[in-house]
């Protein structure tokens, strides 16, 4: 691999901008002339070109003009095997399950199709400037060892794991409690620490999960309290009151995967739409995430997270983006930014007291408002954050892994280059953080995967627009 350098201009952040209100630019670090220096994949030193260049004479160089350079996006929810129910009509949660997704993910249980399904899957992630997701496969083992195998082909941070169900599913879909982890056991053997791949165990929720198999869970995080734990919670209302109707012990959806001790740092809850205010709590006592899903809350008809409630300071959620494909209508991260501030600008509209004069919350609401800073903290070092993977991804700190992409605020629909030429009229020489914060704006809220012209993993070209 050897050293190399990039020259761009680059934007990472220091801090939560939710903590900087007023002042989101002190939560950033911007080079609008910026050098990140790369050694075996590993950012080695980062900073203004004009100090950085010459600690490293000779040093072969790429410059990337015109693009404003942040660190790969982080997918905190996705599904594998849906690649190809993107866009199905018609149902909710549960119906669309039986109607579209099951049959389809069964289908991962054959090698070659598995394989071929995969590829579209990295390919479209790429193409989308996502570099690390937390990802969800199937209950087959084939399926499993096809993700794993071409996430390590493409050297990318990935997480994932066996997806276990045998509840309210049909026969020829379900998991036994004794295959979903005598499989989990030997994926994590040959799989966790293996290159970049990181294992969750994956109940794949608990509508889904008999007693025997969330206790094969339990067992699991036990015997390595090491791994992640990716689920489902709270998303649509006929699934909590299932959930509620299977564990009449507990008061709460949340309340049954702390029953089997799996909520903690590493535990990721997708969707959390209908989460009470105690929940949120306990998941921030607990150091536990939501991965926040808005294409898909929206597609599927769940709801409005509400994410200025979970960002409360006195019980601070740590949260990722999810696009959830193909509950989420996109593959991209930057479609989900756009549905997300959508739905805070929703949301605004009770907690303004306009229409119940009780239901004002200006501070919630203040949470409430997507700015771009904010948004794209959230699918790089927030996102890292709430998986515990930013002591290697999620910026350009010296030690990280060079992961990131680039983008052409130019590129897009055609109202994309006439939005940013309204900011920018030259070229990128007259670049300031806030004009990239407004650029930014404008990839989330007009642009889409389009706008992404480059994406690098671990310092090698992974993906170049055509
Ligand atoms: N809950 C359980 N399985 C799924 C799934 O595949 N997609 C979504 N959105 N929710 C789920
Ligand atoms: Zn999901």
């Amino acid at each position: 691999m050897g050293t190399k350098a990039i020259r761009g201009t680059f934007l990472d952040f220091i801090d939560d901008p939710w903590k900087h209100v007023g002042d989101e630019a002190a939560a950033t670090r911007f080079h609008r002339d910026g050098l990140l220096v790369i050694e075996d994949g590993i950012v080695a030193d980062f900073g203004v070109y004009d100090e950085v260049a010459p600690r490293h004479p000779g040093v072969e160089i790429t410059e990337i003009r015109d693009r404003i350079i942040l660190p790969g996006f982080i997918d905190g929810h996705i599904h594998l095997p849906q690649t190809r129910v993107l866009g199905a009509y018609g149902e909710q949660l549960l119906p669309w399950l039986q109607k579209w997704v099951f049959p389809e993910e069964h289908r991962y249980s054959e090698r070659a199709y598995a394989e071929e399904g995969t590829k579209h899957f990295f390919d479209n992630l790429l193409a989308s400037g996502t570099t690390t997701a937390q990802t969800f496969t199937t209950g087959n083992l084939t399926c499993n060892e096809v993700f794993f195998e071409e996430a390590s082909k493409r050297n990318m941070r990935m997480i994932g794991g066996l997806t276990g169900i045998d509840t309210h599913v049909p026969d020829y879909f379900a998991n036994t409690p004794e295959q979903f982890y005598t499989d989990s056991k030997a994926l994590i053997e040959k799989w966790h620490g293996t290159g970049r791949n990181l294992y969750a165990i994956t109940p794949r929720f608990a509508f889904g999960a008999s007693v025997e198999l969330m206790e094969a869970c339990r067992r699991l995080k036990q015997e390595h309290p090491d791994l992640w734990v990716n689920t489902h919670i709270s998303e649509n209302p006929a699934e909590i009151h299932g959930v509620l109707a299977l564990h009449d012990d507990c008061t709460d959806y949340l309340g049954v995967y702390e029953k089997f001790d799996l909520v903690g740092p590493k535990f990721t809850g997708g969707h959390g739409v209908w989460l009470s205010n105690s929940e949120f709590r306990r998941f921030s006592e607990k150091g536990a995430a939501v991965a926040f899903c808005p294409s898909s809350n929206l597609y599927l008809g769940s709801g409005l997270f509400r994410l200025g409630r979970a960002l409360d300071p006195e019980h601070r959620v740590l949260i990722s983006v999810g696009t959830d494909m193909g509950g989420g209508n996109r593959f991209s991260l930057l479609n989900s930014l756009e549905d997300a501030y959508k739905v805070g600008m929703l949301q605004n509209t009770i907690l303004d007291g306009s229409i119940v004069p009780s239901d004002q919350d200006l501070e919630e609401s203040e949470r409430n408002k997507l700015s771009s800073l904010r948004a794209f903290y959230l699918l790089t070092r927030g996102g890292a954050e709430s998986l515990y993977i930013d002591d290697k991804v999620g910026t350009f700190d010296i030690g990280k892994e060079a992961d990131f992409v680039a983008l052409d605020w130019t590129a897009g629909p055609p109202a994309a280059p006439w939005h940013a030429s309204l900011l920018l009229e030259k070229g990128g020489d007259e670049l300031s953080l806030e004009t990239v914060t407004d650029l930014l704006f404008g990839i989330m809220m007009v642009a889409d995967e389009r706008a992404v012209d480059q994406t690098w993993v671990m310092g090698e070209l992974a993906y170049q627009k055509a």
